[in-house]
């Protein structure tokens, strides 16, 4: 009784907008207590997300050419700092005022989206991770590696997703889905692969010890009073979000 704990609820445990809920056991984990827990409530779904694509699905091994779209948003600015911690060499996209920012989270090469095609400027690389969309996405196959792994969190979902909700019989569904995108991907000598993160409390217990020990930190845009949750919703929908946003039962900062 009593502990501080944080978590991502698992599939169909939607409803963290609220002041309690059910969660199941193994989606907890102790939270970071070096974090606040408007910071801890800014690490699961992106911390869960970069470590499931770079650890379980491309296996990131040190010295490895990791490009992460988006680095200064919510996910991107947790990729980055997962992927520098498996000793990748890291490239991101974002625009010129946020270089410095992606740079401070480690990223090595920082290509500004608003002055240059990162098609143009990148080759060769291991694994990407898309968070922007079909057009990033089918750009992204053209500087990986021969055998490289192009990674989207935003889809088209392919047929292991299928597998991964328990519903094999959609698996026809994803494929045609996903269809276009693993043709081009097969014709470039290359691999797709979606990644809709899961809750895990153990991998959240190994993040923890990240937090704590300085290795990884919550990257915030700005915090949002529980009555303004609508507003905070508003605010993620631009786009422009410079970190995670997260709604709190206490003032705005
Ligand atoms: N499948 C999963 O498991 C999973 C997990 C987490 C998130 N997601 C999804 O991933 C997507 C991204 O989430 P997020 O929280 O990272 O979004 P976000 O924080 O709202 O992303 C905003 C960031 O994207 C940057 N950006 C916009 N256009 C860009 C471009 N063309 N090139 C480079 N950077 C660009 C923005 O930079 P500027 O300030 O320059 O505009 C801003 O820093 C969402 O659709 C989310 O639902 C999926």
């Amino acid at each position: 009784m009593g502990d501080e704990i944080y978590a991502r609820p698992r599939d169909l445990r939607i409803g963290t907008f609220a002041e309690q809920i059910a969660i199941d056991a193994d989606d907890v984990a102790l939270k970071p207590g070096s974090l606040s827990f408007a910071e801890a409530g800014a690490v699961p779904l992106v911390a869960l997300a970069a470590w499931q694509a770079l650890v379980e699905v491309a296996d990131v091994k040190p010295g490895q050419k990791v490009l992460v779209h988006a680095g200064a948003g919510g996910l991107g600015s947790t990729v980055i700092q997962v992927a520098k911690h498996l000793g990748a060499h890291v490239a991101t996209t974002a625009s010129s005022k946020d270089v410095e920012k992606v740079r401070a989270l480690g990223a090595d090469v920082v290509v500004d989206y608003t002055a240059q095609d990162f098609t143009e400027v990148l080759s060769g690389y291991d694994v990407v991770l898309d968070s922007l969309g079909a057009d990033s996405l089918e750009r992204s196959l053209t500087v990986l590696r021969p055998g490289g792994l192009a990674i989207s969190a935003v889809g088209p979902p392919d047929p292991a997703f299928a597998t991964q909700l328990g519903k094999p019989l959609l698996k026809p569904v994803m494929a045609l889905l996903s269809r276009k995108i693993r043709r081009r991907a097969k014709r470039l000598g290359v691999r797709y692969s979606f990644l809709f993160m899961r809750a895990s409390g153990a991998q959240l217990t190994t993040l923890a010890g990240l937090y704590a020990d300085g290795t990884l930190r919550p990257v915030l845009d700005r915090t949002f009073p529980f009555a303004d949750t609508m507003a905070a919703m508003a605010h993620v929908e631009q786009g422009r979000a410079n970190g995670k946003v997260v709604v709190t039962r206490g003032a705005p900062t």
